[in-house]
């Protein structure tokens, strides 16, 4: 049984799929492990120190040869996959959605692929859940990014040359990202406000001290669809939130926006109009720019400047936490395969008819097999 962990070529990405912590669990399962070289020099591990724990360090080819499961942070091009077994597990963050034509690649490759973040979210599927453990990084360091861009300090400071007033935050979309960075923004001094369409977290809000803004005045709205996300909502309730944010941004100097409907653009929730409102160095950081961006003219990686505000665009945040991304990241590889690891097999095995397997699983024997791929 021969895991592979490859080197990751997409630019700005920093992470890598193994750790040398699960490097030693997988081999104490009985895998033998095969580290690309420098897979993880960008997130402060040396190959060294793979090599420590028992893993083997080699190129691409020799890595992925005769490897039974090949995992990495994002999906690789199919091209580089030549040389891969038939039948052999590529399990990553593949992006179906974004990459749908390498999702039928993969499939052409014979190869299992197995998209991390189609993860269902039931409760003994948490400790697997790539994007719960990325965004709780990505919304702390989001809140970093605006302090860093704010030409003013978060906390209320008294000082004998007189008193410098703090920042008012507000976080738009309290969902895994939101919520660390209410905690954040908490922690630095700011006076923190939040929202988000689904009603059961107001009182999450709550509980981290921030004060909640919600639309009150549109009957019957939950917010929340499947699987505790949010669902696309009513013309009515667009325009009764786009009113109550109109009036709030106007007083705030941070804002971040979150939001995210699984398999739709992200929700535009912040217009040109409402940003010209805004004080002068005030600071906005669109944690969705790269799933098309709750803020008017916010681009990915880019710090945009409209009338006097900065949009910062995020483009990989957890990327910039590369060291404890990565620990989160292989904790969550780790956990999965371990979970269905079979001791008398040898290796990890999936049941056709168990929920994560119907949830996570693009491609076998040749063929795309995931329902909501298959429904786009
Ligand atoms: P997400 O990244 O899909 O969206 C971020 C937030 O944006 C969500 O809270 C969503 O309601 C909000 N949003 C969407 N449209 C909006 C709009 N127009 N205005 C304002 N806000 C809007 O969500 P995330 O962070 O992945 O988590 C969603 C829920 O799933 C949470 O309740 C979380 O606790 C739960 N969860 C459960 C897991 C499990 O049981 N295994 C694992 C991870 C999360």
């Amino acid at each position: 049984m021969k895991i592979a962990i490859l080197k990751e070529s997409l630019s700005g990405e920093n992470r890598v799929a193994a750790t040398p912590e699960t490097v030693k669990k997988f081999i104490a399962l009985g895998a033998d492990i095969a580290v690309e070289k420098g897979a993880g020099a960008n997130a402060s591990i040396a190959d060294g120190d793979y090599k420590d724990m028992g893993a083997t360090i080699g190129a691409r080819a020799a890595t992925i040869k005769d490897a039974d499961i090949v995992m990495g942070v994002n999906g690789p091009t199919p091209a580089s996959l030549k040389g891969m077994k038939k039948g052999a597990w590529l399990i990553a963050g593949l992006n179906p959605f974004g990459e749908r034509k390498r999702v039928d690649a993969y499939a052409k490759l014979g190869i299992e692929a197995l998209a991390m973040e189609f993860m269902p979210r039931i409760t003994r599927a948490q400790s697997m859940d790539i994007l719960s453990s990325q965004s709780n990084l990505s919304g702390y360091k989001a809140v970093l990014e605006a302090a860093s861009h704010y030409g003013r300090a978060f906390p209320m400071m008294m000082t004998a040359a007189g008193t410098v007033s703090a920042a008012k935050c507000f976080v738009m979309g309290v969902g895994v990202a939101g919520l660390q960075a209410i905690a954040t923004a908490r922690r630095l001094g700011a006076q923190v406000s939040a929202t988000d369409v689904r009603a059961a977290t107001k009182e999450q809000i709550q509980s981290l001290g921030a004060k909640p803004i919600f639309v009150e005045s549109v009957e019957g709205i939950e917010g929340e669809g499947s699987g505790g996300y949010a669902t696309e909502m009513s013309e009515e309730y667009q325009k009764a939130q786009a009113e109550l944010v109109s009036s709030h941004i106007a007083k705030q100097d941070i804002v971040i926006t979150t939001a995210l409907i699984p398999g739709r653009p992200a929700p535009k929730l912040i217009s040109d109009a409402q940003i010209k409102t805004m004080r002068s160095g005030s600071v906005i950081v669109d944690l969705a720019a790269e799933q098309g961006g709750n803020v008017a003219g916010a681009k990915p990686g880019e710090v945009v400047e409209k009338h006097g505000v900065k949009i910062v665009g995020a483009s990989n945040m957890p990327s910039l936490l590369a060291a404890d991304s990565s620990a989160l990241f292989s904790r969550n590889l780790y956990n999965f395969l371990s979970a269905y690891w079979d001791k008398e097999a040898g290796k990890p095995v999936l049941p056709d008819d168990d929920e994560v397997t119907i949830g996570i699983r693009l491609t076998k024997d040749g063929k795309v097999v995931n329902d909501r791929l298959l429904a786009k």
